[in-house]
């Protein structure tokens, strides 16, 4: 295959060098290999660079492998994008925005389903009402304890209770028994994570985007079902980290009980190409090879500004 490629002049030499080893088909292996390595070396992505799309604030968010989502993808043909454990969705919003594929997002939570629900299914009106809510909602301690000790009775009620609780919970945890982040970041109070503009802005923004996303709330098996024979179909499964001890994911989502071995075995079977991330364990590496995924690792910058690498695992 001929492709052109844009290089720097300080890259350039290097460039040069590994050029004969591109056409040498015994040698696919080493490059994959040394580009691992080049890869292992390099820098946690600067998250401020990267451009937010969601409304939420996500524990565990993926908003940092956004850049590395975006390449994998663009060495494969395909039509569709699934996300089952969707969260945040970051990394299925830049896809839907960028138009690189039509895009699935999946979520069993029913709070986090609320409010995809809101944006991508119900009637738009309901969209425009929850911005009004956002708008119009002066956040305090006692407005945001008055909102969230109502019993909610519509979709679009959940929906706001969760963007509000969302805000204003320490570390965005929407699980059960995560406490108001009362003195705030820096002793900002609860409001130190309020932006109603640029929330009502991203909401907006994804309502124009919905003939290209559709939500299901679901369980991320039914879609593995649904969708896994299809090859024009990529997989991005993220979910919660549970397959071993020492993992986070059960104090973070109030739907964390995975089966990993059943889910390891469910997307070996997909037929088109599949990412999967998860924190660096034994466990998880066992089930990566038993699999044949292929096993790098990305470095990611942690809410403490602690540097620690991420497993990323593919199937192409
Ligand atoms: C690690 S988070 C995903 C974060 C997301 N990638 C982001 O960028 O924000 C995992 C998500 O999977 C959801 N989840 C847990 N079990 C699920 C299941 N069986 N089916 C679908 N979603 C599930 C959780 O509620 C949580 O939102």
């Amino acid at each position: 295959m001929r492709t052109s490629v844009l290089v720097h002049d300080n890259a350039r030499g290097s460039l040069d060098a590994i050029r004969p080893a591109l056409m040498v088909p015994s040698l696919a292996e080493a490059l994959a290999h040394a580009w691992r390595a080049f890869r292992d070396a390099a820098e946690p992505v600067n998250v401020s660079q990267v451009q937010h799309r969601s409304p939420f604030r996500y524990p565990g968010g993926k908003t940092w492998l956004v850049p590395e989502v975006r390449s994998w993808l663009s060495t494969h043909t395909v039509d569709r994008f699934v996300e089952p454990f969707a969260g945040g969705a970051s990394c299925g919003l830049m896809v839907a925005a960028e138009g690189s594929a039509r895009v699935v997002l999946g979520e069993l939570d029913p709070y986090v389903s609320a409010v995809w629900n809101v944006i991508f299914v119900a009637p738009k009106k309901d969209a425009r009402w929850l911005c009004e809510q956002i708008s119009g909602f002066r956040c305090t301690v006692k407005n945001v304890r008055d909102t969230l000790a109502v019993e909610p009775r519509t979709t679009r009620d959940l929906a706001w209770q969760t963007i509000v609780r969302n805000r204003c919970a320490r570390g965005g945890i929407l699980a059960p028994g995560a406490g108001l982040n009362k003195s705030g970041e820096a002793g900002k109070g609860i409001a130190s994570r309020w932006y109603p503009e640029t929330l009502v802005q991203r909401i907006t923004d994804l309502v124009e985007m919905r003939s290209n996303v559709d939500f299901v709330e679901c369980d991320a098996f039914d879609l593995l079902k649904k969708w896994a024979r299809r090859r024009r179909t990529a997989w991005f499964l993220d979910p919660p980290y549970t397959a071993s001890a020492k993992s986070a994911g059960n104090r973070l989502y109030t739907a964390h009980t995975i089966d990993h071995v059943a889910l390891f075995a469910a997307a070996a079977k997909c037929a088109g190409p599949v990412m999967m991330t998860y924190d660096d364990s034994p466990e998880v590496r066992k089930l990566a090879a038993k699999h044949r995924f292929a096993i790098s690792t990305v470095p990611m910058k942690s809410t403490h500004h602690e540097v620690h690498r991420e497993l990323i695992l593919t199937k192409d």
